[in-house]
């Protein structure tokens, strides 16, 4: 693959099942080295998307390279140099939890020492125990010791820290930045915007199949750009304003305040969070939901 060409290249993808249009026409392109992060809501399209590029679903249309090969095609080359965690995993449910991760590791031709990557996950005290004992949270670390034990270049993770404790949670971060500063690429789609927003260098917003937005999560969307300032007031009442420049406003409140002799508690000044910004973005399908719910008896 020639220097400088992306990681991933996906154009103008799509995918129909039966009737329905599940991805209609995505457009993105992940560097090497990036970490981006596919978000949306339930059924967007990201599984379907993440797994036409990891070559367990077929596409209808469009361009799709990854590590400048056509996943569609199978090859052989690229199973070698990327990592996976499907979203249902638990493919190993009768073997101990290191034979589980030795048998992975010897499908990849340059793997990291099983017992390392087993500690990794924080599995360690699980070593010998059968994968269909594990808790729900354990399970799916080890569904990342196996997508890591190849040591491949791509990784793609759908969901990967679902059902993780918070500690676990970050313990799953502090993995993924590792494997940044290693100079890999990860795809990574997750609900948790906190997640996102902490490791992806950029994301997309995805709903029904289609790219609402996409960006470094510093600066998506047009909520983005505003402020949020919020003070307790003297009646004890919270108040909240939006606005493009904090400047004028803060003025006004804090000089209105100093001349009465009164004090702005709770004071802040901040920008809108990742989740804000997806909410506005999505809102559309929260309220489908909603209306869906309120229609069904
Ligand atoms: N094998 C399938 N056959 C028919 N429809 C499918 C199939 N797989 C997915 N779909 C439909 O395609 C749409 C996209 O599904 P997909 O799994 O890609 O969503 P998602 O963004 O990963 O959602 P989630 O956040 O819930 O994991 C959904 O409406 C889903 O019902
Ligand atoms: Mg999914």
């Amino acid at each position: 693959m020639p220097s400088g060409a992306p990681a991933i290249l996906v154009r103008d993808l799509r995918k129909r099942y039966g009737d329905h249009d599940a991805v209609c026409g995505l457009d993105f392109e992940v560097a090497v080295g990036e970490v981006f992060g596919l978000l949306g809501p339930n059924g967007a399209g990201k599984t379907t998307t993440v797994e036409i590029l990891e070559g367990y679903r077929s596409r209808d249309e469009g361009i799709v390279s990854v590590l400048g090969m056509d996943p569609g095609e199978r090859p052989r080359a690229l199973r070698e140099r990327v990592g996976i965690v499907l979203q249902s995993c638990g493919i190993y449910r009768h073997v101990k939890v290191r034979e589980a991760v030795a048998y992975w590791a010897g499908l990849y031709p340059n793997p990291r020492a099983v017992d390392e990557v087993i500690d990794i996950v924080g599995l360690g005290e699980k070593r010998d125990a059968l994968a269909r004992t594990l808790s729900g949270g354990q399970a799916r670390r080890l569904d990342l010791a196996l997508a890591l034990v190849g040591d491949p270049e791509l990784i793609f993770l759908d969901e990967p820290t679902t059902g993780f404790d918070p500690a676990a949670r970050r313990a799953a971060w502090a993995t993924v930045r590792r494997l940044q500063e290693l100079g890999k690429t990860v795809l990574l789609t997750t609900h948790y915007l906190d997640e996102a927003q902490a490791l992806c260098d950029r994301v997309a917003i995805v709903k029904d199949g289609r790219m609402l937005a996409e960006g470094p999560p510093a600066t998506l969307g047009a909520a983005a750009s505003r402020s949020r300032i919020s003070w307790t007031d003297e009646d004890g009442a919270t108040q909240e304003r939006e606005v493009e420049d904090p400047t004028a406003l803060l003025h006004q409140l804090t000089s209105g305040a100093l001349a009465r002799g009164a004090t702005l508690r709770d004071l802040t000044v901040s920008r809108p969070s990742l989740e804000d910004v997806y909410l506005e973005l999505t809102e559309d399908a929260a309220d489908d939901v909603a209306s869906t719910m309120e229609a069904t008896p």
